[in-house]
């Protein structure tokens, strides 16, 4: 079904979408730039919310691909030995550890996304990569604040909050803002250059298609009410560590 959710970037690519001042393929980026910041210094400030494995990835990417053109300034977690970690590797990492200025930002907690956001100036980049669950709430308060975002695939799981989603994308529109979703494959040139030649017709009519991806396994596939441990977490936490 065609949408008008954001079109979007794989994670590969989200550093040069955020180098090109957030010009991502996507619906809402049809769209003349906006401002980078209204004043002061032309280095986009970063803050990242959830500080998982993808975002401490996503935080180097955005970071690698203009040295020097972002600074990360502020990060967001519920766990703090997650925020830490993150944040560790970041600092020695010797490519992008010289751009992390994030000091005391370092905000714990379900408002930590509120926190790190505020840190940004309008036109700034907030980059998103907790579980799927907070996404819209997120989004919400960065077109609140005039941000762009990076953020991570799946965005929605059900259709209310992709009904959210939706509305939300059309007010980040109005405002300008741009936004890359990491979705693998969308901006894979191969997988588009292999699309336009079936649709050009090399292959004849297309009777059936079939795609795999090929991988090991992931931490997504493990059932974790199977390995829950006694401990004093409430059910929400659990389901987020
Ligand atoms: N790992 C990948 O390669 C990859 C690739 C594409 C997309 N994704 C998606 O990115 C997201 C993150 O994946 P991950 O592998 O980094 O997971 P992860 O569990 O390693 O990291 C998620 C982080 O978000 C934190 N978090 C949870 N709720 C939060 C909240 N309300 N506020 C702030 N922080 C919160 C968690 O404590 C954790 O540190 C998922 O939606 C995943 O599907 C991951």
């Amino acid at each position: 079904m065609e949408t008008h959710v954001p079109r979007t970037v794989s994670s590969d690519d989200q550093s040069r979408v955020i180098r090109k001042g957030i010009t991502a393929a996507s619906s809402l980026a049809a769209l003349s730039l906006p401002a980078v910041h209204a004043q002061g210094s032309d280095q986009i400030k970063l803050a990242l919310i959830g500080c998982g494995g993808r975002g401490g990835g996503a935080a180097k990417n955005a970071l690698s691909v203009n040295k020097g053109g972002a600074k990360l300034v502020a990060m967001a977690d519920v766990f703090e030995n997650k925020l830490n970690n993150a944040l560790g590797s970041l600092k020695r990492d010797r490519e992008v550890g010289s751009d992390v200025e994030v000091d005391e930002n370092k905000f714990l907690g379900f408002d930590a996304y509120k926190n790190a956001m505020d840190q940004l100036r309008k036109g700034d980049v907030a980059i998103f990569t907790t579980p799927l669950a907070f996404r819209w709430v997120h989004f919400q308060y960065a077109i609140e604040r005039g941000l762009n975002v990076f953020m991570e695939k799946p965005l929605t799981a059900d259709g209310p909050s992709s009904r959210r989603m939706l509305a939300l994308a059309e007010e980040a529109v109005k405002k300008n803002l741009k936004v890359g979703v990491g979705l693998m494959s969308h901006h894979s040139r191969h997988m588009q250059q292999l699309h336009q030649r079936i649709q050009d017709g090399e292959i004849g009519d297309l009777m059936l298609l079939r795609g795999y991806r090929m991988q090991g396994g992931s931490g997504a596939c493990i059932p974790r009410h199977l390995t829950r441990r006694g401990n004093d977490l409430s059910e929400v936490m659990f389901q987020i560590i």
